[in-house]
């Protein structure tokens, strides 16, 4: 069975800010078969990678991440935004298509060497991504690779994270 996931992506012009196409994945998190597929699909590059846990930023990157950690058998670690993780934590900033931010990470998160892989629903300009990569490696663990459903090619996220393996189900 092969699924067009894009026609399970609603466009939405100027949201959140005059300028910004918002990508949404609800529809495509709606309907089970969509999801299963796309999530399938991120399981089979993560086996390649022989992934030992999966980190996802808050909140998008926890849908796209632990359906695939559950899938696998392995740990899945939120790096999360300000005031969410009770214990000890690593921080880093960046900058959003709209906005700044900064994202944390429990100090036992990952254990050094760990294959990490990292996974959001969307690669935009790339600072959330590269954000997350800093925890982790912060921590001592390898990221083994990058997922998300969408990459948004024009705000080149990849420039940001040349070096890293980058896997992605659409384009636009
Ligand atoms: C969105 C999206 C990615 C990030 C991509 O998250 O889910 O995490 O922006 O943009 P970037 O590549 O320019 O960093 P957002 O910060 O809006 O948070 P949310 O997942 O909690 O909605
Ligand atoms: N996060 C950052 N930019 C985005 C966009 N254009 N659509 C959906 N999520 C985003």
């Amino acid at each position: 069975m092969t699924l067009d996931l894009r026609d399970y992506i609603a466009t939405v012009p100027n949201y959140p800010e005059p300028g910004v196409m918002f990508r949404d994945i609800s529809p495509l998190m709606a309907n089970g078969e969509a999801y299963r597929y796309a999530t399938d699909l991120l399981v089979d590059y993560a086996r390649s990678k022989d992934v030992e846990m999966i980190v996802g930023p808050e909140a998008r990157g926890f849908i796209v991440g632990c359906p695939v950690a559950y899938e696998l058998g392995v740990g899945f670690a939120p790096a999360r935004k300000e005031g969410k993780l009770p214990r000890e934590t690593v921080k880093a900033t960046y900058e959003l298509e709209y906005g700044e931010s900064a994202l944390y990470l429990h100090k036992d998160a990952i254990k050094p060497g760990q294959r990490v892989l990292v996974t959001d629903d969307l690669l935009a300009t790339g600072g959330t991504i590269s954000a997350t990569i800093k925890l982790v490696e912060a921590l001592g663990g390898v990221v083994v690779g990058t997922a998300f459903m969408i990459e948004l090619k024009d705000l080149n996220g990849r420039d940001k994270i040349k070096g890293y393996d980058i896997f992605s189900l659409m384009e636009y």
